[in-house]
């Protein structure tokens, strides 16, 4: 397996996004491996030695998810808390992410251009995501460009989504050497 595409959506069953990526994924077992942390974990009791040893086995490594109040759904926000620890992660030991190439998948809700400095957000997604760029940098990763759609709440046609489920697989394939 090249890639783990770790996926945290709290409701994939009525997901309209998500879903349909994750379908795209499952076209290819042999390259692309799911976890889905949701599903995974309902009581939220993370399995870290788990979760560190899979990561291990991976040199590319995708976060999927919904954009949330502009991060993480709380439950992947938890993985990082739980799941890079000192010594294994980062500190004078802690090397084990060292060199791996972390990227985010992201469905985002409202347009591309309210994520602009002069549109309502205000910011650009390059700025909501520092800090994952700031982790990654932390572990001695290296941070991927994003893979974004936007209008994922209500613009996003059948069709928008379609073709952004195909060109996430491009995304991931782009990257997995
Ligand atoms: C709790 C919550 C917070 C959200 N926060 C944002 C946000 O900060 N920015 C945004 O553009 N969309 C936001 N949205 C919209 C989601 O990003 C959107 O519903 C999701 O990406 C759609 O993907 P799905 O069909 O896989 O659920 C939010 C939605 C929920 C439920």
């Amino acid at each position: 397996m090249k890639t783990l595409v770790i996926i945290a959506h709290p409701n994939l069953e009525v997901s309209r996004v998500n879903r349909r990526w994750t379908e795209e994924l499952l076209q290819y077992p042999n390259d692309i491996t799911i976890h889905e942390l949701y599903k995974e974990y309902p009581d939220w009791s993370i399995d870290v030695p788990g979760e560190q040893q899979r990561l291990e086995a991976y040199d590319h490594i995708i976060f999927q998810f919904p954009l949330y109040w502009y991060s993480y759904p709380p439950l992947l926000k938890k993985w990082f808390d739980d799941v890079f620890t000192y010594g294994w992660a980062y500190g004078s030991t802690g090397d084990k992410l060292k060199g791996k190439r972390l990227g985010l998948a992201m469905t985002i809700g409202d347009k591309q251009e309210s994520y602009l400095p002069e549109g309502p957000v205000s910011f650009t997604v390059d700025q909501v995501t520092a800090p994952f760029k700031a982790s990654t940098r932390h572990v001695g990763a290296a941070a991927l460009p994003y893979f974004a759609v936007f209008g994922a709440s209500f613009q996003a046609s059948d069709e928008d989504i379609n073709q952004s489920a195909r060109e996430y697989i491009h995304y991931i394939f782009k990257y997995q050497q």
